[in-house]
């Protein structure tokens, strides 16, 4: 059995809430954005690291999304930068589904 006493599961949408190629921004004070990549949930750092726009709100292809600011691309899965102008990569978190909802391991 899988030892969960570090993870602190959030409930972030429903799983409809997240249409395939597209972003959801979780919006609290340390924003999250939510993919779906054919069926799959991930979750990372909604601010790029270049300058502070809303990776939910770029541009989806397959499992890397690109900013919409300047275009910087950013890997899904791993959370990897891509291509400039960001140099540095974004947090990635885990992610489950229950039913119908999406829960995000996120920090206190
Ligand atoms: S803010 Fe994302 S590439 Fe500039």
């Amino acid at each position: 059995m899988e030892c969960e006493d570090h993870v602190t599961w959030t409930k972030a949408c429903g799983t409809s809430d997240i249409e395939k190629g597209e972003g959801f921004q979780l919006d609290r004070e340390h924003p999250i954005a939510l993919f779906n990549v054919d069926g799959e949930y991930f979750a990372i750092d909604d601010t790029c690291t270049h300058d502070e726009s809303s990776l939910a709100d770029g541009y989806v292809d397959g499992d890397v999304v690109e900013c919409a600011w300047h275009f910087a691309k950013f890997c899904i899965k791993t959370g990897e930068v891509l291509s400039l102008p960001a140099t540095c990569p974004v947090a990635t978190y885990a992610v489950k589904v229950e039913g119908d909802d999406v829960f995000v391991d996120l920090p206190d």
